[in-house]
């Protein structure tokens, strides 16, 4: 009997902990393998999966909400999403606006083009059309690089709220090559008629963000990294994401 009590306390303990534990809503934009894309209807992705086994470590839930990458600051200023896990890149600008964990990834840009095109790296310095996702960092670089140095004229860049779209356009000729993070332009080469002609050594680390001044969920999502990254978890998530 007495037994029987005790289950039954256990029981009711893990229901009521579970339905109690704060939900944080994660805001992403799933269009960027391996980190985070769509896959039968479900959000999967090396990003997505770190951020369930963040959660599950600090006793949090997670409620995913897809945007275009543009978005994720203004969502997180404006309260509308809690987190943002995007391979989203540490950078002094967005330092002002949103608060980041420690680097969880590192990534350089590179650029692809079609497969069988002729197009090496001087695709950049010609009059060519070139493709990158809006507000990113590959955004950045060919805007401050190549716009503003009069490299490329305005009319040269081609701003996409999502690489989907991007990728469409390369692929069906519209733009002559696509500025993008290696770690995804890499996994586009293995999947896509695409290949990479040049990388731009940027050397970009990613975090995730946080409201600025959410100093408490920021020390749970670097405690739970800490832990993820000391269990085997992290290697499960390599090889299943970045292995061959
Ligand atoms: N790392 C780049 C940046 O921070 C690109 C991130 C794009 N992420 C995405 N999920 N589409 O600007």
């Amino acid at each position: 009997m007495k037994r029987n009590i005790l289950v039954f306390l256990i029981v009711l303990t893990v229901v009521f902990s579970t339905a109690l534990a704060t939900t944080y809503v994660v805001g992403t934009s799933a269009d960027f393998p391996p980190f985070e894309y769509v896959q039968n209807g479900k959000y999967v992705g090396f990003d997505m999966e770190l951020i369930n086994s963040i959660a599950k470590a600090e006793g949090f839930n997670v409620q995913i909400r897809d945007m275009s990458f543009d978005s994720l600051i203004p969502a997180l200023k404006a309260g509308v999403i809690d987190i943002a896990i995007a391979g989203m890149t540490i950078t002094q600008e967005r330092q002002k606006v949103v608060d980041f964990s420690n680097p969880y990834w590192f990534a350089n840009q590179d650029v692809i083009v079609g497969k069988n095109s002729k197009y090496t790296v001087t695709v950049l310095f010609g009059n060519h059309t070139i493709g990158v996702q809006t507000g990113t960092t590959g955004d950045l670089w060919v805007t401050n690089n190549l716009m503003k140095a009069k490299i490329l004229k305005e009319s040269n860049v081609k701003r996409y709220q999502s690489f989907i779209y991007a990728l469409q356009a390369l692929l069906n000729g519209a733009i002559d090559a696509v500025v993008l993070d290696s770690p995804v332009a890499e996994r586009f080469a293995q999947v896509k008629p695409v290949k990479i002609v040049a990388t731009l050594v940027t050397g970009e680390s990613y975090g995730i963000a946080v409201r600025k001044g959410n100093s408490s969920l920021l020390s749970k999502i670097n405690d739970g990294l800490k832990k993820v990254k000391n269990s085997k978890k992290i290697s499960e998530l390599i090889d299943k994401y970045f292995g061959k």
